[in-house]
């Protein structure tokens, strides 16, 4: 079972996430992050800037979840360049070993494979940051995917493409109708999942991926399958999980010799 933490804002969400990476840095430098995009991860980010300041990163390596197919590189919203912007800018990290999967139509053939072995090389994702999407998407790994998938090219859903249009201009046309992204089974074999969600909109995915049957219907509740699942809510967020009141009786009982 997911470790539920409901907090009061973005911002508290951010500092916790973010001093639990660092702790995890300076106590293997050769750390493996797994980043996401979108607007959920940017408070942990955030937070990380100042969290790092006196921590050596050289070491560090990054791996995104996902990236949309045929879309440039250099395009303000590909992934890469928003890892770029987001991410490796601001904590001063070495480019050349911050990982997105490679769009290109001409090697997207091979593009899920060469990524699994990249992150294999590395040695596996030591905490993946995940957000969810309101189809209950992890990754881009839309309603029916499979619980044993690897990196592989998915159909973005209408509704997905719906939601990110506010990244391109409020213009679904611009938005990709392909992405590579890790699958379910990747996601699963890095060490620690960091799942956060912020808003009302999110509160029926977060209750599938938390609370519902174990099922492709919601990919995100294949989190439940980890042995080691942080998710990070605010109220909206938590607002339709039966168990809240659990939750929040188990942190505020929670062994003192726990971690994250
Ligand atoms: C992004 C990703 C997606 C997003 C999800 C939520 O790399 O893998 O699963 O986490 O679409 O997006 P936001 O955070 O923008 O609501």
């Amino acid at each position: 079972m997911a470790e539920v933490v409901i907090v009061a804002d973005k911002d508290e969400a951010g500092r916790l996430v973010a001093a639990e990476i660092v702790r995890q840095i300076v106590a293997n430098p050769d750390y493996v992050l797994g980043l996401a995009t979108g607007s959920t991860p940017l408070p942990v980010y955030e937070a990380l800037v100042p969290a790092v300041a006196d921590v050596d990163l050289s070491r560090v390596q990054g791996f995104a979840l996902d990236e949309y197919v045929g879309l440039d590189p250099a395009h303000p919203e590909s992934y890469r360049s928003v890892i770029t912007r987001e991410v490796v800018e601001p904590l001063g990290l070495n480019p050349d070993r911050i990982h997105t999967p490679n769009g290109a139509l001409e090697t997207i053939a091979h593009a899920g494979e060469d990524y699994e072995a990249a992150i294999e090389a590395a040695g596996g994702v030591d905490l993946q940051i995940l957000g969810i999407g309101s189809t209950g998407h992890i990754g881009f790994n839309e309603p029916g995917s499979s619980f044993a998938s690897r990196t592989r090219v998915k159909t973005l859903t209408e509704r997905t493409r719906v939601d990110n249009a506010r990244f391109f201009d409020g213009d679904i046309s611009q938005v990709p109708m392909h992405c590579i992204t890790q699958g379910l089974g990747t996601i699963q074999r890095a060490r620690h999942l960091v799942l956060l969600a912020f808003g009302e909109s999110k509160a029926e995915a977060v209750a599938g991926a938390v609370e519902g049957p174990v099922s492709s219907e919601c990919p995100g509740s294949a989190i439940q399958l980890h042995p080691h699942v942080t998710v990070v809510v605010d109220e909206a967020a938590a607002s339709r999980l039966k168990h809240a009141d659990y939750y929040r009786y188990a942190l505020a009982n929670k062994p003192a010799w726990q971690g994250l």
